[in-house]
């Protein structure tokens, strides 16, 4: 019998739809322009995941706003998007790759979200995943951290999307808001969860000059990359406990390496999303984590990633 399999499958399916790798963007990286979607087509991406989609076109917040420093990076882009119009003209182009279109949804409040969902289902995008984390937008709070006001919209979104939806999670810190969400998310019926968003509000100095080092909201900004990792496994675990057998998770956050993409899949994830590591590698980081994860399948004996899906091991 062998231990070390030499043919690792590295699809996944999300509610239904297949997946050829188990890799995509995360939306936000990469993702905003026909060029962007494009590039995410022709590569080693198992999906293509739209830049949170508003009715209208936004520039976003003024510059600098995305700066990457040793172990990660501080964002807040605040929704720069082609608007959905152009994005439902897209879409059905970038059926030509083959490969599942995920339609990110966001808005300012929430008919935004409504009349977005409403206009994107005659694109068809495969599944639809709403943005209720964006921490970047002045004067308006993550609607993750409202479950009513979660609640509300997502039941309304239900009844007029056509594609499965899911959610983009902010991180929480708590298990009784784990509970409170997971609870919220299996009474609405939701197919997936992609958790998490950046680590909201948190602030990087340059402490030669005393200063800030992006200019919105005073330099607050949303925090991805490498340390968020444990935060971002937290609630991959979390919520693969308490809703895994019903709705499937994307893990995104702190992914650099293979091995973060099988830690990932360890504690539940069914698929994982790039963030960080695509903004400072391009699309060439999906081959590279692609061969990554295959070596860490083989050492450790899986042939797939449905194989490997949340054996993470307690003591
Ligand atoms: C942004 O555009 O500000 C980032 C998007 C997000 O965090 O959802």
């Amino acid at each position: 019998m062998d231990n070390f399999p030499n043919s690792i499958d590295l699809s996944t399916t999300i509610a239904g739809v297949y997946f050829p790798t188990c890799l995509m963007n995360a939306s936000g990286a990469r993702c905003v322009t026909q060029q962007d979607l494009h590039r995410l087509g022709e590569s080693h991406a198992g999906a293509i995941v739209t830049k949170s989609m508003t009715p209208q076109e936004r520039s976003g917040n003024p510059e600098p706003r995305y700066v990457s420093f040793p172990g990660g990076s501080i964002n807040s882009m605040g929704l720069p998007n082609l608007g959905y119009h152009a994005y439902t003209e897209l879409i059905p182009d970038l059926r030509v790759y083959n490969k599942p279109i995920v339609a990110s949804i966001a808005g300012l409040k929430p008919s935004d979200f409504l009349e977005a969902v409403t206009a994107v289902n005659d694109a068809k995008p495969d599944l639809m995943e709403i943005n209720l984390s964006c921490p970047n937008i002045p004067g308006k709070p993550q609607i993750g951290y409202d479950l009513h006001a979660s609640e509300d919209l997502l039941l309304k979104i239900r009844d007029r999307a056509i594609p499965p939806i899911g959610v983009k999670l902010p991180p929480y810190f708590d298990p009784v808001h784990h509970e409170a969400m997971a609870d919220m998310l299996t009474r609405v019926g939701v197919a997936f969860i992609s958790a998490i968003n950046s680590v909201g509000n948190g602030l990087v100095l340059d402490a030669e000059t005393e200063t800030v080092v992006i200019k919105p909201k005073g330099g607050f900004g949303g925090i991805g990359g490498r340390i968020i990792k444990p935060v971002a496994l937290a609630n991959v675990r979390a919520f693969y406990k308490l809703v895994g057998e019903h709705i499937q998770i994307i893990g995104t956050g702190g992914v650099e390496t293979g091995q973060d993409v099988f830690e990932h899949l360890l504690c539940g994830a069914s698929a994982v999303q790039l963030g960080t590591v695509l903004v400072n590698e391009h699309v060439e980081a999906f081959e590279r984590l692609e061969r990554e994860l295959m070596d860490w399948l083989r050492k450790k004996g899986y042939s797939s990633v449905a194989e490997c899906r949340g054996k993470l091991k307690e003591l």
